[in-house]
């Protein structure tokens, strides 16, 4: 038998030990860190591209709030483009290609548009695509007859108060104020239009001051693509709607497939962000940088909802898995995430500490506000379904949405399941979580006397503990 002289370890196994630090609040440190080779988050917190998961609301949400969302593959390419696309348009300083409306359409026209995409205004355009004028909110509330051609409640083109084309975000606000408007069209010295500046958008800015951004102040997010030919078009469809980064997202990432769509992917976006996934082992960690990943994603079978290890009998457990994935994507200059098996503040620490750059998380994020789905209840408590993309009833969807019919219910005794459906408690806005996650890796690196993960990773120093520890570690001989 070959066996690896080492024992695995996993989060629970160990404890970081406390060092001295002249950390004074948990104020004081710095959680930035990198996703990617080009790609730097506030917050090392990453959602799941899981269908019960991440999709645009997560995505947005968690790009606010200085994380990143990864929009799950299980779905049409058009619908996941539409999802990248929503992310990217959520906000900016401008908007680049703002929706319109023809100069004949009707005040109901117009509105419907509004209410579709959830925004309040739209420029008006003659019938040689020229901007003539811009319709808002406030032009159609009180309007009573739906009919009326928007020309007649527009404000037209010539007492529009705009923007110039180089005009700071200051210069924005100031003129926002002065002339107490919501709208501002950016035009080029030629006439034509650059973009649109919106009250409602600056104020999206401040209210969210660590947000992940692009360089034109759109939110980040990325997509996952699958390995079969097909899915080149899907990450050329989400590259196209705004995808900062490809995730490949495959179970056993240490595979020809994987390899061969990083290469791919690698060569035909150079600009995008490729992160390869999942793999367990410094060999799977140099063969992703090889083939050109930019972040790697490490984790075989560490999922709440995974079964993997008891139905194939691979897998390592996760600390491990981090720690010899870190050296190798240090060496390399390639961040890891940390992906699977994260159930509280003090793992993602662990999960950080041993050399991670970012954690995933999965079922910790399923029974959010943001997370796709409603909330069910069962004895009177209200709970959110998280499941496994490998699970049963997410393989039966898939083939459902594959073959456009049924499944029959005598064909799910073929598919063999690596992955389980559960319910987890619903836990309000996103926003809540990841606060509390944060607030505890801030208390973590000041325990490691860490001002910024680069040092937790310098400083950090774990010791085993017993199963005796472990009960000692968690609330106990009270009635909780
Ligand atoms: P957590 O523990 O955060 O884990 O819920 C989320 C991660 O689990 C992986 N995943 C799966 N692994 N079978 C597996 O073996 C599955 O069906 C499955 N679905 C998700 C995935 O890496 C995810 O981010």
């Amino acid at each position: 038998m070959k066996l690896r002289p080492e024992t695995a370890l996993t989060f629970d196994d160990v404890l970081l030990v406390p060092r001295r630090s002249s950390i004074r609040s948990r104020r004081a440190v710095n959680t930035r860190t990198q996703f990617s080779r080009r790609i730097a988050l506030a917050v090392p917190i990453i959602s799941s591209n899981m269908d019960t998961v991440t999709e645009a609301a997560m995505a947005m949400a968690m790009a606010r709030l200085g994380g990143l969302g990864v929009i799950h593959r299980f779905m049409t390419t058009e619908r996941q483009a539409v999802e990248v696309e929503r992310v990217k348009r959520a906000e900016g300083f401008l908007v680049e290609y703002p929706r319109s409306v023809v100069l004949d359409a009707t005040v109901q026209q117009a509105r419907a548009v509004m209410a579709q995409h959830n925004i309040g205004g739209l420029l008006v355009c003659d019938q040689e695509g020229q901007i003539v004028g811009l319709v808002t909110t406030r032009d159609l509330l009180f309007e009573p007859n739906p009919a009326r051609p928007v020309a007649e409640v527009m404000t037209p083109r010539d007492h529009l108060v705009t923007l110039e084309a180089d005009a700071s975000m200051e210069i924005a606000r100031n003129t926002l104020h002065r002339h107490r408007v919501e709208k501002l069209p950016v035009f080029e010295s030629d006439g034509s239009l650059r973009g649109l500046v919106t009250a409602q958008d600056i104020i999206k800015i401040d209210q969210w001051p660590v947000a992940t951004k692009d360089e034109r102040g759109r939110l980040r997010v990325a997509a996952a693509v699958g390995v079969r030919p097909s899915d080149e078009e899907r990450a050329a469809a989400c590259v196209q709607a705004g995808a900062d980064a490809l995730v490949v997202d495959i179970a056993h990432g240490h595979s020809d497939a994987a390899l061969d769509m990083v290469r791919l992917l690698k060569a035909r976006f150079p600009r995008v962000e490729v992160v390869g996934g999942n793999v367990a082992t410094t060999e799977g960690v140099r063969d992703m940088v090889e083939a050109g990943a930019d972040a790697v994603k490490v984790g075989v079978g560490a999922g709440s909802i995974c079964i993997t290890r008891i139905i194939t009998g691979f897998g390592v457990p996760q600390l491990t898995a981090i720690d010899e994935c870190a050296q190798a994507g240090h060496d390399l200059g390639v961040p890891i995430i940390a992906d699977g098996g994260i159930r509280n503040a003090g793992d993602i620490t662990k999960a950080i500490a041993v050399g991670a750059s970012t954690v995933m998380l999965g079922s910790m994020l399923a029974g959010t506000d943001e997370s796709p789905g409603a909330a069910v209840i069962r004895n009177g408590r209200r709970y959110k379904i998280v499941r496994g993309m490998a699970s049963l009833s997410a393989n039966i969807s898939r083939q459902e949405a594959e073959l456009q019919r049924e499944v029959d219910p005598e064909d799910w005794e073929r598919v063999v399941p690596e992955g389980v459906e559960a319910i987890v408690p619903a836990r309000g806005p996103v926003q809540e979580v990841i606060y509390q996650l944060v607030g505890g890796l801030r208390s973590g690196l000041s325990y490691a006397g860490a001002a910024t993960i680069a040092e937790l990773w310098a400083n950090a120093e774990f010791i085993r503990v017993t199963s005796a520890g472990r009960v000692e570690s968690a609330a106990h001989d009270v009635t909780m």
